[in-house]
């Protein structure tokens, strides 16, 4: 049975900003199963990264958040930042896409991993923090671990900070570990190599994880479900392999239609016809409704909820039914 550790009720993120109110996250409804990893794709824009700082607590003191995100039962939405901040590095775990954004350029990996197990488990002598530092470098398939330690993050590749990140993340022992865009800053060789590490890690990893990409193929390997985001909404979620096998959402159906394997990775999703909708923008009907190829006037007046149409596979669509 599905056994959600994350609940998201109709979140919204909104900034005051010159040209009006901006609505970066318009209504997400989301759930994370225990020990399931959810990919979350969409076009550069979609709000993927503004729904995981959102989750993390870390949309800023300018912008307003309504909804919930219940975390076991607990809203974390209703807390406050020091409470967040408990909750961050203990429950919740985050992997940037540039480790150099989250590591410190002028301490140690030692140094910097210790702290980390130390502010999680706060009785640990420093000898066994080092020891189990080195364990987890290891675990991330770092050779040398114990010399590692020694280096200071501008000395190793990016693909060795990334698995820094990633072995910082778990020894925090999370039970969400949030990914966001973690390879797109790496070649395609190292990309398969994080991938297949997160694959690997996943066995002995008890928790959830948040996988976000722009790349499907890799979304397809790792994934158990995938959620589809446009325009700050969740426009589809399904199963991995029915959701980009055969997407129901005439927005999903686009973007697998334009998946190529050779575009580079910093390319963004942008060669579905028209444009991502501005945060300003404030269409009365589907956020999709200016770019869609199946649209008619209900499309443009009423605003379609996420519905299941089979297969576990859920979409915010007028015509699912017609268009299948
Ligand atoms: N603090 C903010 N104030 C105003 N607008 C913001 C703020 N943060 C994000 N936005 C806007 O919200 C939208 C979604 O941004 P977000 O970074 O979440 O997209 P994304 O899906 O992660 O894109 P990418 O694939 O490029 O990383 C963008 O239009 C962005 O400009
Ligand atoms: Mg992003």
């Amino acid at each position: 049975m599905f056994d959600p550790v994350l609940k998201i009720e109709n979140l919204r993120l909104l900034a005051d900003t010159k040209s009006g109110q901006a609505e970066i996250l318009r209504g997400v409804d989301l759930t994370l199963g225990r020990g399931e990893i959810l990919g979350v794709v969409g076009e550069s824009g979609s709000g993927k990264s503004s729904l995981v700082n959102a989750i993390m607590g870390l949309t800023g003191d300018s912008l307003r958040i309504d909804g919930q995100i219940h975390l076991n039962g607990t809203d974390l939405v209703s807390l406050s930042k020091a409470q967040m901040r408990a909750i961050r590095g203990h429950q919740l775990a985050m992997v940037f896409q540039d480790p150099m954004t989250a590591l410190n350029p002028v301490f140690t990996i030692g140094t910097q991993l210790s702290d980390v197990i130390r502010r999680r488990f706060p009785t640990i002598s420093k000898r066994d923090a080092k020891e189990k530092a080195e364990t987890a470098l290891g675990r991330v398939g770092l050779a040398d671990a114990h010399l590692r330690l020694e280096n200071y993050p501008l000395q190793l590749s990016g693909g060795m900070r990334q698995r820094v990140m990633i072995a910082m993340a778990l020894l925090c022992e999370p039970e969400i570990l949030i990914a966001d865009e973690p390879t797109t800053a790496l070649d395609a060789t190292i990309e398969a190599q994080i991938v297949e590490l997160l694959r690997d890690l996943r066995n002995d990893f008890a928790g959830s994880i948040i996988f976000i990409s722009h790349h499907l193929g890799t979304i397809a390997q790792l994934c158990d479900r995938v959620a589809v985001m446009y325009g700050g909404r969740v426009l589809e979620v399904g199963p991995v392999r029915e959701t980009l096998g055969h997407p129901l959402h005439p927005y999903s159906r686009a973007l697998v239609e334009c998946e190529v394997d050779d575009r580079p990775p910093d390319v963004p999703l942008s060669f579905i016809p028209g444009r991502v909708p501005e945060t300003i923008d404030k269409p009365a009907g589907c956020i999709f409704a200016s770019r869609c190829p199946f649209v008619i006037d209900a499309c443009r007046q009423l605003i379609p909820e996420l519905r299941e149409v089979g297969n576990e596979q859920k979409a915010a669509c007028l015509r699912l039914e017609e268009i299948a």
